[in-house]
């Protein structure tokens, strides 16, 4: 059945002016002839069967097969024993509006290294697909209503196990609300916060615009903690902000671990001041060394906003996030105050998320990705090694990304020489907060984002980009 065909019973959407001195019949033959003339009924399209139309405009039969007839006769429609009324294929053409040109195309890179994507062909789509059946069909019929804000109990329930287990968060169900994403986590807590009273929340010298746009959206000051080696340099935090916004397990983007010393740090100013650690883990289930970086969260649950994302293991499409609060926030967010609209992401999507994890198949795919991109990461290292010796390659513990340093003032340069190449990399200025003091030159490469077939081509020209 082609796309313009509707079916004998199909719904027609016409504006029928019946005024003094013009009957129902020749209002009809009007809508439609003008239906066809302006294109909204295109040629071939199959009419409701004069009955079903008949039905649905509270008019006599007749009424329609007359006006259907007359709209033969003019040539505007065709009818034929068996295949019903249809819009004449080659009716007399509507004079159209010039269509304005189509913006030239402009391809994009051809080689893609931007930082914080997944490889997203690898998106578990069988395993989607099962747990989707079995989600349908144990779904409760009130699943399909207006959801609870903090989003379905049987995806906070499987969430509370893989976080105790995974990530060592102190997690009970009903302490996690669900988000569309960790930007939406973020989100419903600037305005919790702002709500409070709070004026300013710190984040890190270098992390993400879209992170810092959200906070001052919001309402919120958001002055610097300055990043270096060991991480954000908390011991610095005073009483001026309320809250502060980390990504302990693995720095966005510098890649290093939040020092020991530093995350007793944060949970003692937070313990002194009554302020609030938000605590990003995007990526916290990708750990390539032995040493696991457990959750900050774990130190202390009722300072600790703990929030992740499946926008890493599965794909950033899903828009399918949590976050795990102290019971106060939960509270706030439930109450409607952080946002009135019921929880935003999909139901079906969230028990298909629960299925994923209780059945084992999320785990399944995590440790996949984590061999996959391992390999990409050790290749990517030796490649540089040997035809780059001169840059240096940090961040290399975890995530899905690293950071190439270069030397001072040739930043600009590489990025410039990348974009010749046809590769997309992002530089790690652009990542600077506007107010922390310029450092490091270098640029980030998500050595994840590439299809399979696409990363042997991908790392072939970064390599280029960078030989001396
Ligand atoms: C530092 C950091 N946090 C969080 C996220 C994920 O955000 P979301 O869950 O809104 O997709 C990203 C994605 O790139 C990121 O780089």
């Amino acid at each position: 059945m082609s796309s313009r065909t509707t079916s004998p019973g199909a719904d027609l959407h016409l504006d029928l002016r019946v005024d003094h001195g013009r009957g129902v019949r020749v209002a009809l033959t009007d809508a439609l002839r003008d239906a066809v003339r302006s294109g909204r009924l295109a040629p071939g399209t199959r009419l409701p069967a004069s009955r079903s139309l008949a039905a649905d405009l509270g008019l006599a039969r007749t009424t329609v097969v007359e006006a259907y007839a007359e709209l033969v006769a003019e040539g505007w429609l065709t009818a034929r024993h068996g295949s019903g009324t249809r819009v004449a294929e080659r009716a007399p053409a509507a004079p159209r509006e010039p269509v304005p040109p189509a913006p030239p195309r402009t391809s994009g890179p051809r080689h893609d290294l931007m930082p914080g994507r997944p490889d997203v062909a690898s998106f578990p789509r069988a395993e989607w697909l099962r747990a989707t059946r079995r989600a349908l069909a144990s779904a409760p019929d009130e699943a399909f209503g207006y959801g609870a804000v903090r989003g379905r109990p049987e995806l906070r329930e499987a969430l509370a196990g893989y976080l105790a287990r995974a990530r060592g968060v102190r997690a009970d169900p009903d302490r996690i609300v669900v988000c569309a994403g960790m930007s939406h986590g973020l989100t419903l807590l600037a305005r919790v916060l702002r709500g409070r009273g709070v004026r300013a929340v710190a984040v890190e010298s270098a992390g993400l615009h879209i992170h810092r746009d959200l906070l001052l959206g919001a309402g919120l000051r958001i002055p610097p903690v300055q990043v270096d080696a060991l991480g954000a340099r908390t011991e610095t935090l005073g009483r001026d902000v309320g809250a502060v916004l980390l990504t302990p397990a693995h720095q966005f983007p510098t890649g290093v671990a939040l020092d020991p010393a530093r995350r007793a740090a944060v949970v003692e100013w937070a313990r002194t001041t009554g302020g609030l650690v938000v605590e990003d883990d995007y990526d916290g289930e990708f750990r390539y060394d032995r040493q696991p970086v457990g959750a900050l969260q774990g130190l202390d649950p009722e300072h600790v906003v703990h929030l992740g994302t499946a926008s890493k293991a599965l794909a950033p499409g899903l828009r399918l996030g949590w976050m795990v609060a102290p019971a106060d926030v939960v509270a706030e967010i439930d109450s409607g105050a952080a946002d009135p609209e019921p929880s935003v992401t999909s139901a079906l999507e969230q028990l298909v998320l629960a299925d994923l994890i209780s059945s084992g198949a999320y785990d399944r795919h995590v440790r996949g990705r984590r061999r996959s991109y391992r390999r990409r990461r050790d290749e990517l290292v030796a490649a540089l090694a040997d035809q780059a010796p001169h840059v240096g390659v940090g961040g290399l513990a975890a995530g899905l990304h690293v950071v190439v340093t270069v030397p001072d003032g040739t930043e600009g340069d590489v990025l410039r020489s990348a974009a010749w190449h046809g590769l997309a990399v992002e530089g790690l200025s652009t990542f600077r907060h506007p107010d922390a003091p310029s450092g490091q030159a270098g640029i980030v490469v998500g050595y994840a984002t590439p299809s399979d077939s696409a990363w042997a081509g991908a790392l072939e020209a970064l390599c280029r980009v960078l030989s001396p």
